[in-house]
């Protein structure tokens, strides 16, 4: 029995030199190990032997099986390590290759302008404010003070959802709501999209505008002067400006606000039709009918209010000459904004 013992360690230990896998490993020890396994029928004859005998051969079985749980065990310990080694290899990381390029995102340009001018109006005080895109009739039109019969309110330039509700066609609407939300004093700029059914070189059916609004005790032109001033040097380096009397139902007296040519400073040009001077925005007075409408008293505050269009600072700050190529996503134009 002794040699028939032995014989079966020299097998196990031939198995287990040559085994290469953990799964085969496992199925050694089943084998020889297990329940069912080898050994427990060795264990099962130990009934046959002689009284002499069976203490001898039980010490051999147990050194047999002691060292095949060592051989199996250091076996199992060589092959995780072979299999994390291998791991290890296949994973190496080179920390000296270049790294991986990210493509990153570039600020649109309308965005870019618009950043711009809401901090240059910032550190002057005014809040930032936001306004809806669908608007009623009455805060686009009737209370900014244009009449009915109005061009502007056809159905050719402006979008009706139905007889009360609109696209806002301008950020002006939003003067209303801050005036009806605040009351007096206020500093406020409103940049957004506004919509018009116009589409060509020079329109889009939704462009950007932004909006300010300063309501005050004893406001006046010279205050609207220069705090618009500043923020056309601000954008446009220091630069002759100059203010046309000009028309609009909600500001009395109107003007608009020209900045010289930053092409051909003064000279003439094509971009300033010859003229020396690039219109920049809209401004004036607020209209005491419109300072009547949210409840405010003219006898007691006024105030200026301006109408910008992004499109137009970001074309002239940028040199681009179509406002198409804003929204049409291109990216070989987007990329150049970085
Ligand atoms: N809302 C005008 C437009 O869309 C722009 C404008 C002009 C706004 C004068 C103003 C202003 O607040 O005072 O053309």
């Amino acid at each position: 029995m002794k040699e028939e013992i032995l014989k079966i360690k020299e097998e196990v230990q031939k198995h287990i030199e040559e085994s290469t896998t953990l799964q085969r490993l496992e199925e050694i020890r089943v084998n020889y190990m297990g329940k069912k396994g080898i050994f427990t029928e060795i264990s099962k004859k130990m009934k046959d032997l002689s009284s002499e005998e069976r203490p001898v051969i039980g010490q051999i079985i147990n050194e047999v099986k002691t060292k095949i749980v060592e051989l199996l065990e250091e076996k199992n310990n060589n092959l995780n390590k072979k299999a994390l080694d291998e791991k290890l290899a296949s994973e190496v990381v080179d920390i000296s290759l270049p790294g991986k390029k990210y493509n990153y995102g570039t600020q649109h340009p309308i965005n870019e302008t618009t950043e711009l001018m809401k901090n240059i109006f910032s550190k002057m005080g005014f809040d930032i404010v936001d306004g809806p895109e669908i608007e009623t009739v009455e805060y686009n039109f009737d209370a900014l003070n244009i009449p009915k019969t109005h061009p502007s309110r056809d159905l050719t330039d402006t979008f009706y959802i139905n007889d009360s509700i609109i696209l806002r066609t301008q950020t002006s609407p939003v003067q209303i709501r801050y005036m009806l939300e605040h009351g007096a004093p206020l500093r406020m700029i409103c940049p957004g999209k506004v919509y018009r059914p116009d589409y060509d070189i020079s329109h889009t059916p939704m462009f950007h505008q932004m909006e300010g609004l300063v309501i005050g005790k004893d406001v006046s032109f010279a205050d609207l002067k220069g705090i618009l001033t500043h923020f056309v040097k601000e954008v446009f380096g220091d630069r002759k400006v100059r203010f046309r009397p000009h028309f609009f139902p909600f500001t009395e007296p109107s003007a608009e606000m020209d900045v010289e040519c930053m092409i051909c400073h003064g000279d003439g040009c094509r971009l300033c039709k010859e003229s020396g001077w690039i219109e920049i925005m809209g401004c004036g007075m607020v209209d005491p009918e419109v300072l009547k409408y949210v409840g405010l008293n003219p006898d007691e505050v006024n105030g200026f209010a301006f109408g910008v269009g992004i499109e137009r600072v970001t074309m002239l700050r940028h040199g681009i000459g179509d406002l198409r190529a804003f929204f049409e996503n291109d990216m070989r134009f987007l990329k150049q904004f970085k």
